[in-house]
């Protein structure tokens, strides 16, 4: 056989505990603050809607945070993750690159979200929590909650963003499935989504509409709380098994990356990829460039400014300092309806601010183009959103070519696309379009 391919962990090395790239950096995350006094918001403030032992890991300053042995125990389900490289599709774009790529979609869920699902619903569960409520966009969050609450036994409510919900029915299937209700987001179950309805009809919903929807839903009900699948810090904690692992494998390959590249909704599979590799380039130890890649229809880390805003459109949750588009902002229907987001994670929009990553856009024909080229030489279909990190993989191993050098490319496949076919299926027959 010629090189190995694929790289992979023995469930031993599941890491024992997160990585926060916070305890880290020179100068501290500026403090999110109350929505209404506009003062740093304590943990008082955030107890009406999260436990006190998620409150505590948003705000610390640790440098590593225990997995507790039930969650680690979950993630063995899938866990660690396969790191592979992509002979096939160097070959196909005759690049003296090699790339490599950490898939996260072996999860039950087919994505990296159930590293964070899992660890919320358990420390909602000790925490005494009975049902827990929140918004996805393509279904992706939502379907990761449903299965973590069943594995720990609490009930779930997600409110799904109304163009997913009506275009792709198999993820709320599957939510159904684990036995969660789903609510097409703008909806008649909050007082804000009938105001959103009251002034158009056919809206087809955001995912700050749908938070908005889900933290409503929180507060105004008995031992509920709200659960967000990215941008806070300790989602983007949860997720940095993914790039512990990788960094482990990188080194069974022999290799240290050049660059890093991640697609970013919200910033968490990104952040959980390249966090711990930015831990040397901190330390003088790298020197590599990491890239996140959004949608040129949603470009908050290219476009947007980096200010205090809220997370959800209503205004309801704190303001954090993150690069954002406005909370009103409307993204228009992309078909990857998880990087349909305003705002940034401030762990990734402060590590963009110190000068340790940088952020590119792309159109999403140019991704889709990419990402049937991927499935056709390495065999997975990824997520749309996923695919905007092959793509920007491919087009450095094609710059990489040009320059007639060797890099060492690493990028994150936070997906699988096997329930978002009908997207490809619109760009196979030619009826998909930038916006
Ligand atoms: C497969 C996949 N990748 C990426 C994202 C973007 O989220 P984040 O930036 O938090 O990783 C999503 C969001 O739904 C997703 O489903």
């Amino acid at each position: 056989m010629s090189d190995p391919s694929s790289f992979l962990l023995p469930a031993s090395r599941i890491p024992k505990a997160w990585y926060n790239l916070n305890a880290d950096l020179g100068e501290p995350i500026p403090p999110s603050l109350h929505p209404a006094t506009r003062q740093p918001a304590g943990p008082d403030d955030l107890a009406a809607i999260f436990p006190e032992n998620l409150i505590m890991q948003e705000v610390t300053t640790d440098r590593w945070v225990e997995i507790p042995e039930p969650v680690r125990d979950v993630y063995a389900l899938w866990r660690p993750t396969p790191l592979l490289r992509a002979v096939r599709l160097e070959k196909a774009l005759q690049t003296p690159a090699r790339i490599y790529y950490k898939y996260e979609g072996v999860s039950p869920g087919g994505s990296h979200k159930p590293n964070t699902a899992v660890a919320q619903a358990y420390y909602n569960k000790v925490a005494g929590t009975k049902r827990l409520a929140t918004e996805t966009g393509a279904g992706q969050w939502g379907s990761s909650l449903a299965l973590a609450c069943s594995l720990f036994d609490l009930e779930c409510t997600v409110y799904m963003v109304r163009v997913s919900y009506d275009q792709k029915p198999y993820r709320k299937m599957m939510m159904h499935t684990w036995g969660a209700d789903v609510f097409p987001s703008p909806s008649d179950q909050t007082e804000f989504g009938k105001s959103v309805l009251a002034q158009d009809p056919d809206c087809p919903g955001s995912l700050g509409i749908a938070i908005s929807e889900a933290i409503e839903d929180t507060v105004t009900s008995k031992n509920t709380k709200y659960s967000l699948g990215s941008v806070l810090n300790h989602v983007v904690l949860h997720q940095t098994v993914i790039g512990q692992e990788a960094v482990e494998q990188m080194e069974m390959a022999g290799e240290t990356p050049d660059s890093i590249i991640g697609c970013v909704g919200g910033g968490s599979n990104f952040a959980g990829l390249a966090f711990p590799f930015l831990r040397d380039k901190i330390a003088g130890k790298a020197n590599c460039r990491v890239i996140a890649v959004e949608p040129t229809a949603c470009p908050s880390m290219t476009k947007g400014d980096l200010r205090y805003d809220h997370g959800d459109t209503a205004g309801m949750t704190p303001l954090m300092m993150m690069k954002t588009l406005g909370h009103n902002f409307m993204p228009p229907p992309i078909h990857a309806g998880g990087l349909r987001y305003h705002g940034m994670a401030p762990m990734v929009s402060h590590a963009q601010k110190l000068g340790l990553m940088e952020a590119i856009a792309l159109a999403q024909t140019h991704v889709f183009e990419s990402a049937v080229q991927f499935a056709r030489t390495e065999g997975i279909v990824p997520a749309p959103e996923s695919a905007h990190a092959v793509a920007a993989a491919m087009d450095e191993a094609i710059a990489a070519r040009e320059a007639g050098e060797k890099r060492v490319i690493l990028f994150g496949l936070s997906g699988h696309g096997m329930l978002d076919l009908s997207s490809y299926e619109r760009f196979l027959s030619g009826d998909l379009q930038d916006v």
